[in-house]
């Protein structure tokens, strides 16, 4: 390809991703599967790497991250970042009210009421229309430069079009993640063994201070706006510059109102009491605003807050109740949680009746016993919590809890890992739950994907004896099924077909639903673009699986372990003989040159350019050939960000080159 053919392509490219990314984040309209849409994507990416000078600076491709941070630089604030007074009274609110009356002199006036959004606080920086920089809140002076992180917000504008846009401008808003998408990360972290991140507000301050901005994509953050700032905005009220931030497709909340007088406001704050719970999001109260813009600067600011605004915030829903006891359930991966059992009260729109206690140290720190009465709260959180107990109501009769030794399910001694907090049934291979829960993952749809079973069925079959493993799952037969309560020659043909129909789903899916702690199906793929099959995963040493791209020692350690118990080794190869994917189809790479002829490379580390499998395939296209350690042998060890200190004092020691990412692109084209 010419550059000037690459140049236009790049262009198309470009307009084609923007366009559908607009249908899909503005309008929630699609016309091209994900698929199609992601194969654009890479295709774009792999054209800005080859021709680096026709790349938009506001490419598309920023959505999907790649740069790594080693330290944020701190950033001043144009406008620093105040925080709001906070205040749970009406009564305080009706006093705020009679501040800004006296304090416009009799002038009429307007209030603009928005949800207050519960998550972390961004500054978005616009110039001559692009988006130049975010930077967190920080103290509200200064704020850590997160602008590779913020670019992977695929409902942040990277470029601003329309009449009369500013040369410069901010903009402020909450970046969060969705109670959808919080829900998936935990399920994720469970699918893989992790603990469970505890609320989404820190779990999305966390994720915008991660180095690695293609993590940050992962996480699928979001963002509302509620805050227009700028020299030459030419602006009157603050509700017209809600307009011009939607006019400029910017996400904005749309349970905003106008308000003309305190009695409204309060009318607002208690319609969103409850409703607040049905939106996607979560939030703690409502931020109270002068909607005029020369008013606002008349009332002014106090040394941390405007005195034209108030954050009223509703309380977290509490209630006490009796806990009648505490029952216990074993995860898929054996960890036991503990769950309350309560007298069944009516909160924030449900019955509850249960309350994960989390771990044996929650239930110490809360001093728990049978019989107290507990405080449980429902903030924002769609799970109640347990936050403490009415020490006033707690009687002789309230016994402590003695937590359990056994499993509950299968009877076997808990034991528990050392640095973590749960407890573990280690009967891997006779626990129930364990084993119901490891065919439930298998069959998941991000996996072996046999949708024509479910969990009931799961159940079933094991109930009967009939599957003990993934494995047996490929040895039924009709008469099998048709002993299963309610199931006919079509729904059993169904079952058949689904299982059959598995045999092809590719090796990355295949590798991910066996279940290794810790290989979720990010790691999957790219260990399946790395590997390529099995066997050779399953002969890796750990230092051979640390080369891997984004494999550390907690997943190498795994993974190895998980290659050398019997069992594990007995159940792959039983998957194997029943004709499931254990290689990658990926087409050897076509050589494209042997300008790296006899050469051998060790990668290590992470990169500006290119992922650690990328370099790879380049390597061996043109003709090289990869190490798996740093010996006396090896020419070339190709060293990134981060690499580990020892593989460099080795190579520095047997008189290894080492060359950047640029000394190897020269290399390449010498
Ligand atoms: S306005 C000077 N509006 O709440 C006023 N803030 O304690 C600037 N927040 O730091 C803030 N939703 O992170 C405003 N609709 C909203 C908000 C909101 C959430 C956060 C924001 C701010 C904090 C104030």
């Amino acid at each position: 390809m010419t550059p000037q053919e690459a140049k236009k392509e790049i262009e198309q490219l470009t307009e084609k991703i923007n366009y559908h990314n607009d249908l899909y984040y503005q309008q929630n309209r699609t016309q091209i599967s994900d698929f199609e849409f992601d194969q654009l994507l890479e295709k774009l990416i792999k054209l800005e790497i080859e021709f680096p000078q026709f790349k938009d600076p506001n490419s598309p491709t920023q959505r999907v991250g790649g740069t790594i941070t080693k330290e944020f630089a701190t950033v001043y604030h144009k406008y620093p970042m105040l925080s709001l007074s906070n205040t749970y009274s009406e009564k305080e609110l009706l006093d705020f009210d009679a501040r800004v009356a006296k304090g416009l002199e009799g002038e009429p006036y307007e209030y603009f009421c928005e949800l207050k959004i519960d998550g972390v606080s961004i500054s978005l920086t616009y110039e001559n229309g692009l988006l130049t920089r975010g930077v967190t809140r920080g103290d509200g002076v200064r704020g850590d430069d997160v602008t590779a992180n913020v670019k992977t917000i695929r409902n942040i504008p990277l470029l601003v079009k329309g009449k009369k846009v500013p040369p410069v401008f901010e903009v402020r808003g909450e970046v969060f993640l969705s109670k959808e998408v919080f829900i998936q990360l935990n399920k994720e972290r469970e699918d893989i063994g992790e603990e469970r991140y505890a609320n989404a507000r820190n779990t999305a301050s966390g994720t915008m201070k991660m180095q690695d901005s293609s993590e940050v994509a992962r996480r699928k953050l979001d963002c509302f706006v509620y805050y227009l700032l700028g020299d030459e905005t030419g602006l009157e009220t603050h509700e017209e510059s809600i307009q011009k931030l939607e006019a400029w497709r910017f996400n904005v909340s749309p349970t905003y109102k106008k308000c003309k007088t305190i009695k409204e406001v309060l009318y607002y704050i208690n319609h969103w009491e409850t409703k607040r719970h049905e939106l996607p999001v979560e939030t703690d109260g409502v931020v109270i605003k002068i909607n005029n813009l020369e008013q606002q600067q008349l009332l002014g600011y106090t040394a941390k807050s405007p005195r034209w605004a108030i954050a009223y915030k509703y309380k977290a829903q509490n209630m006490s109740t009796r806990l009648n006891g505490v029952t216990y359930q074993v995860g898929r991966t054996g960890a036991v949680t503990p769950v309350a059992e309560l007298e069944p009260i009516f909160l924030a729109g449900t019955t509850v009746k249960r309350a994960s206690l989390h771990n044996a140290n929650e239930i110490a720190r809360l001093d728990l016993h049978i019989g107290d009465y507990v405080f449980v709260e429902k903030g924002g959180e769609i799970i109640p919590k347990v936050t403490g107990v009415d020490e006033e109501k707690r009687t002789d009769e309230c016994k402590p809890i003695i937590y359990v030794t056994k499993c509950p399910e299968c009877g076997s001694k808990l034991v528990r890992v050392e640095g973590e907090a749960a407890f573990y049934c280690p009967n891997i291979n006779g626990c129930p739950p364990q084993i119901k829960g490891r065919i439930e993952h298998f069959i998941q749809r991000k996996a072996m994907d046999i949708n024509s079973i479910g969990e009931r069925t799961i159940h079933q079959l094991y109930e009967l004896g009939l599957v003990k493993s993934p494995a047996d799952l490929y040895d039924l037969k009709r008469e099998d099924i048709l002993r299963l309560e309610g199931f006919k020659e079509k729904s059993a043909k169904n079952i058949l077909d689904g299982i059959e129909a598995s045999k092809s789903v590719p090796f990355e899916s295949v590798l991910f639903a066996v279940g290794i702690r810790y290989v979720g199906k990010t790691v999957a793929e790219k260990l399946a673009r790395y590997f390529k099959s099995i066997d050779k995963i399953a002969n890796a040493s750990v230092e051979e699986l640390l080369q891997a791209p984004e494999v550390g020692g907690k997943i190498a350690h795994s993974i190895h372990e998980f290659f050398r118990n019997a069992e594990n080794k007995r159940e792959i190869e039983r998957l194997k003989a029943a004709g499931l994917q254990f290689q990658s189809d990926a087409k050897e790479p076509e050589k494209e040159s042997d300008v790296l002829g006899g050469k051998s490379f060790v990668i290590s580390g992470t990169f500006e350019h290119y992922e650690r499998d990328e370099l790879q395939d380049i390597i061996l296209k043109n003709g090289g050939r990869i190490l798996s350690g740093v010996s006396g042998k090896l020419d070339y060890l190709v060293a990134g960000d981060n690499m580990g200190p020892s593989k460099l004092a080795k190579a520095e020691k047997l008189g290894v080159k080492i060359i950047s990412e640029k000394d190897f692109e020269k290399l390449l084209n010498s």
